[in-house]
């Protein structure tokens, strides 16, 4: 046997997986997919067999496999000068200083500062404390809930969890930290047909969110955090003039208004920051993922001059802290991911390619197993009805075809895509934004492929 064959048995005895039934992987481990390497958009699993990889490994990979010689010559000289130092206490290093300067170029107006951590969860929770810092140090210290999204995915730590809207994640580990009130998301197709167009759509959601604000106290309420595509629920983009009237509000009743662009920044939408696709002002936008294209862990909290011009009084401490925060050797990767995202276009690829996937995709309409479909950039997700009169699925139609059908055809086919079994199935791709034409449109081919096949499948009503 080879040390590849007893991958599966040693992880069941010994690894414990993120969101995974552990238990169920079975003694020798044989449910277990293990990834070996990567080329290009593609990965290759133990077994040999390479698959396109349409999720980015988990939104991260922007760049794909293949340029590991340039960011191994950007990590072994940062090794090499300095392997870790902390951005602590009056401490900082040169990359470090480097990469949060060159972010300030990209962020969005008013922009300027940047706080370090190790992921996505954590530069959520930054964001939540430096809220709470703002309004303090203003006298404004019962700012103490947050809004959110219903369905919206913010992160598993605990704090992060208050803004994730999942009982399933959140009820076993007690009450939220964060006392958080969850508001409609833009899901229009699913929640909301009767909205045909988007300014009566824009103002049905501003309404909703104002009286929530209002019957909870406007003085109470310290931010509100909100994706520009909300990636839970299945890529939902907004209606126009949604975060210009999410910055309204914010102005209005003076809470912070925060831009969770963990999975949409860094060109996931054909742009640096998603959200300024969409008109969005943030005070601060978190992100974490595809700023090191995968290549190494880190997260970020960018934070605009109007809230820095609080916090950063003279002898006002900032008492948040994580000592990998900023790691040099994370910010040496980051800082030449964004030099090659730059000086190999790879915005613009996604800018160029992104209305032929929207067509590849939005034709799969036809499919009677497609109720919609929804996305922008590289990020696309089908929601899929079944053979039920309200369009969801029986039991037996959800386990042979969302269980079973659709995820193994895509498998076979050799993609890597998501298929979500929940109350409205999905299936979501988000491929490296290194992905050209032809990719793409092999992409849209297995799925439609699968799709047409669990349409036929689909049992008549
Ligand atoms: C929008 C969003 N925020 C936060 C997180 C948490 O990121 P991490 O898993 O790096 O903690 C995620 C993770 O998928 C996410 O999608």
């Amino acid at each position: 046997m080879t040390r590849t064959d007893l991958l599966p048995s040693a992880a069941a005895r010994h690894l414990l997986l993120n969101m995974t039934p552990n238990g169920s992987l079975g003694r020798d481990g044989k449910k277990l997919f293990v990834v070996e390497r990567g080329d290009g958009a593609y990965v290759v699993d133990a077994d040999g067999r390479r698959h396109i990889d349409g999720l980015s490994g988990l939104y991260c990979c922007q760049l794909g496999y293949s340029y590991a010689p340039e960011f191994a010559e950007a990590a072994e000289r940062q090794l090499r000068e300095l392997c870790f130092s902390p951005l602590w206490s009056s401490s900082a290093h040169p990359t470090g200083i480097e990469l949060a300067e060159r972010l300030s170029r990209l962020a969005p107006v008013d922009v300027e500062h940047t706080f370090f951590s190790g992921g996505g969860a954590e530069a959520v929770e930054t964001a939540w404390k430096i809220a709470r810092k703002y309004h303090t140090l203003r006298g404004e210290p019962g700012r103490v809930k947050a809004l959110s999204r219903r369905g919206a995915y913010h992160g598993l730590t605990l704090g992060a969890l208050s803004f994730t809207d999942d009982p399933g994640l959140k009820e076993p580990y007690g009450p939220p930290a964060v006392e958080t009130r969850f508001v409609s998301n833009t899901n229009r197709f699913g929640l909301a047909p009767e909205f045909a167009d988007d300014a009566t759509y824009t103002a049905h959601l501003l309404a909703e969110l104002e009286a929530e604000i209002l019957a909870e106290g406007p003085e109470t309420i310290a931010m509100l955090i909100a994706e520009p595509v909300q990636n839970r629920g299945g890529c939902i983009t907004p209606p126009d003039g949604y975060w210009p009237g999410l910055r309204a509000l914010a102005d209005r009743y003076g809470f912070l208004l925060v831009a969770d662009e963990v999975i949409t920044a860094f060109g996931r939408l054909g742009e640096w920051f998603g959200g300024d696709r969409y008109g969005a002002r943030p005070d601060m936008v978190t992100v974490a993922k595809g700023i090191t294209a995968g290549y190494a862990p880190m997260g970020a909290t960018l934070v605009s001059t109007r809230i820095t011009e609080v916090i950063n009084q003279p002898g006002v401490v900032l008492n948040h802290g994580y000592t990998f925060a900023g790691h040099p050797l994370s910010a040496a990767i980051a800082l030449r991911s964004l030099e090659i995202m730059e000086r190999d276009r790879i915005l613009e690829s996604v800018r160029d390619l992104q209305d032929h996937l929207a067509k590849r995709m939005g034709s799969l309409t036809a499919l009677p197993i497609v109720g919609d479909v929804r996305g922008a950039g590289f990020f696309y997700a089908l929601e899929l009805v079944g053979d039920l009169d309200d369009g969801g699925f029986s039991d037996t139609a959800r386990a042979a075809l969302v269980v079973d059908l659709i995820p193994r055809r895509l498998r076979e086919a050799g993609l890597l895509a998501r298929v979500y079994n929940r109350d409205a199935p999905l299936v979501q791709i988000a491929p490296p934004l290194i992905s050209d034409r032809q990719l793409l449109d092999r992409i849209a081919d297995i799925i439609a492929d699968t799709l047409d096949e669990a349409s036929r499948a689909l049992p008549a009503h």
